[in-house]
């Protein structure tokens, strides 16, 4: 089989981790959640007490950290974190630590060793723009804020996180502003992604709208 690299990128909430996990077991590739790996460098950051501003000790810390999938779990120095990332506090930590150069460079080197060679769908904020530029298929992926923040409303209230639709939508929106606007690397669409605005639409029906992109090709 040819090897398949799809790069998915787009805002908070557009529905990438969603989307991408289907892709990867329809057509039987490997799915990397890039966004968790940010998400796990600030949660090791905030256990071991190191501010954002610390450059040094950020630097230190990266270097004895190591971060692995297994079986759609994240795993921090061998230890499964996949539940504790998911806080509204963990997705504001990372878009704050994901501006810092260091740790964008060691975790972009870390994506690139796991997506080399291999068929495979990654999503994040600068897949298809720097990670994986050569990818075959790129898709940007985004809603309205409104719908991206009653996506998340919804998905944290199933796990019972004390949230307000109000407090979702500001962070969203913050969230937006500092991934958009950030020095390096920062989100938009590659020239060459094709956009796929997921507002109303049903998860099946964006699912089969990337795949008819890339089986268009006869993968
Ligand atoms: O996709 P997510 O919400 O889990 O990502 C959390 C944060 O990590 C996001 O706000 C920005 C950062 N991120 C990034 O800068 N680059 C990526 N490739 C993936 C995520």
């Amino acid at each position: 089989m040819k090897r398949i690299v799809i790069a998915i990128d787009g805002p908070a909430g557009a529905g990438k981790s969603t989307i991408s996990k289907i892709i990867a077991k329809r057509i039987n590739i490997e799915y990397i959640d890039t966004g968790a790996m940010y998400r796990a460098i600030a949660l090791k950051a905030l256990n071991n007490g190191i501010d954002f501003e610390d450059i040094d000790g950020i630097e230190k810390l990266l270097k004895d950290t190591d971060i692995n999938f297994n079986n759609g779990k994240i795993y921090l120095d061998g230890i499964d974190v996949s539940g504790k990332i998911r806080t509204p506090e963990m997705s504001s930590l990372a878009s704050s630590i994901s501006a810092i150069k260091v740790v964008r460079e060691k975790l972009v080197y870390l994506q690139r060793l796991m997506a080399a060679k291999k068929s495979l769908v990654m999503d994040g904020r600068d897949i298809g723009t720097n990670v994986l530029k050569d990818a075959k298929y790129k898709i940007y992926l985004t809603a309205t804020v409104e719908e991206r923040a009653s996506r998340r409303y919804n998905e944290l209230c199933k796990k019972n996180i004390d949230v307000t639709f109000e407090n979702i939508c500001k962070d969203i929106i913050t969230r937006d502003k500092n991934d958009m606007e950030r020095k390096i690397n920062p989100l938009y669409k590659a020239e060459d992604a094709i956009l796929v605005d997921t507002t109303g639409k049903s998860i099946e029906e964006v699912v089969n709208e990337i795949l008819n992109i890339v089986m268009k090709d006869g993968e």
